[in-house]
């Protein structure tokens, strides 16, 4: 049976199947995995999964306890001491500290919030740019689009590509790399699971070779760009080795591109699923960080994330034990009502909303700052140039993955202002 395989299942596989529930397997459960979610939290704020054979985190203290306690639980991915990531340097995602406090303490000598709000009219002028195709192609008309294709998706690549330093056109194949990076199994056969895992290392070949070449082509040169900024980031003499500076690379088109994408979009369907949040906004578009926010915490764009406990230790009342994994559901924790009063209600002017979409602790989104500025912009620069917009009624098609949340496309109806 598949219990069976899955528990015998290496733990290189599991690390891809970690997240995969009998109960997230449908399209309509991946679309709405909230009533799961709740039922669990309504057992209890850890529960055991033997499928997994791991332990699922939903409450929101819990998983903050979880993330805050890196000693106790690592985001190493080593099987007896051995890199189960191949033979990749782990990105700063996969690290402990010590390493992890150097790495990221070098990186946020490139990726500071000047830089980022310096980034602002860059943002801008792709987003017009994005509208303007989007325009020309319907002369001015009501007409259907795929947000997604359109806007959601090119916007974070291209501001991507333009911040390393890599050139727009190679955006398909960026597309195609960063879809696999985080797609999971659709199933949990060996087959299924051997020909993704087979896939997506020679997709990470490719990249590797691809990020090779670009710094090669930056390296000694003071161009402004991020990657420039990385390859000369020193602290006591310490710099990023050049396998450290590709693995970043790999994690900012993994972590930033699908993440951001599908910010936009869940927050273009929070909007149009809320008529009134819609026309609140209309009338005062300051509501915006609000929305963002909330939409962040009600459709949060990564679901899930993982940790393997170092030493025995109490969650929740459930006794982890050493080599134990520990996945943290952020969608439930931001969904606990011990924290959000009618957590499944989407309110713009939630206040306060903690939610732990980017995460928490030492590990804490690197990008927040950028993924919401890009939000805002994409948002408010669609408002301001649509006079009715409305989703085209149609079965949504979820991502396929064990913890980014969105769909592959989102058609809406819009009449251009
Ligand atoms: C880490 C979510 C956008 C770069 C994380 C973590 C979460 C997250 C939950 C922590 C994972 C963990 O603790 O295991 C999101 C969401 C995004 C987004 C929801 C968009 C809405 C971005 C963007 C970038 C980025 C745009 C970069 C351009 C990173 C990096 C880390 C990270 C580098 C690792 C930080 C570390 O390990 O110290 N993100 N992210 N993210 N994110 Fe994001």
């Amino acid at each position: 049976s598949m219990n069976h395989e899955s528990s015998h299942a290496p733990n290189v596989q599991n690390l891809m199947t970690g997240f995969v529930r009998p109960a997230l397997r449908t399209r309509e459960q991946r679309l709405n995995p909230f009533p799961w979610y709740r039922a669990c939290l309504s057992q209890g704020t850890v529960l055991r999964d033997e499928t997994s054979q791991s332990w699922d985190v939903f409450g929101y203290e819990e998983a903050q306890f979880v993330l805050k306690n890196h000693a106790h639980f690592s985001s190493q991915r080593t099987v007896d001491g051995q890199n189960v990531l191949g033979n990749y340097a782990p990105s700063i995602l996969n690290l402990d500290p010590p390493r992890h406090t150097q790495l990221r303490r070098l990186i946020n000598l490139a990726f500071t919030p000047k830089a980022i709000a310096s980034f602002q009219p860059r943002i801008e002028t792709i987003t017009h740019n994005l509208l303007d195709a989007m325009k020309q192609e319907t002369q001015g008309k009501s007409t259907e689009v795929d947000l997604v294709a359109a806007l959601a998706y090119p916007l974070p690549v291209i501001v991507i590509a333009e911040m390393l330093g890599v050139p727009p056109e190679d955006r398909d194949k960026f597309k195609r790399w960063s879809d696999l990076l985080v797609e999971g199994p659709s199933d949990l056969r060996p087959e299924t699971i051997m020909d993704l895992m087979t896939r997506r290392a020679a997709g990470r070949k490719e990249l590797d070779e691809y990020f090779r070449n670009i710094v090669q082509l930056h390296r000694g040169k003071d161009d402004g760009t991020l990657i420039s900024a990385l390859i000369s980031a020193q602290i006591e003499n310490e710099s990023l080795s050049l396998e450290e500076l590709l693995s970043f690379c790999v994690l900012l088109l993994a972590a930033g591109n699908e993440t951001t994408t599908n910010l936009i979009v869940n927050a273009w369907r929070c909007l149009l699923e809320h008529p009134e949040a819609f026309a609140m906004l209309r009338e005062n578009p300051g509501l915006i960080d609000g929305v963002i926010e909330e939409t962040l915490r009600y459709y949060s764009p990564v679901q899930a994330t993982s940790r393997i406990v170092t030493e025995d230790i109490e969650v929740g009342g459930q006794k982890f034990s050493k080599g134990d994994r520990a996945v943290v559901w952020l969608g439930a924790a931001n969904r606990d009502s011990r924290i959000f009063e009618n957590p499944d209600t989407f309110i713009p002017t939630r206040s306060p909303n903690h939610h732990m979409a980017f995460g928490h602790g030492i590990h804490f989104c690197l990008g927040a700052p950028l993924a919401k500025l890009e939000a805002k912009i994409a948002i408010l620069a669609m408002l301001s140039q649509i006079d009715e917009v409305s989703a085209v009624p149609t079965d949504l098609t979820p991502i396929i993955s064990g913890f980014v949340y969105g769909v592959k496309s989102f058609p809406i109806q819009v009449t251009w202002a």
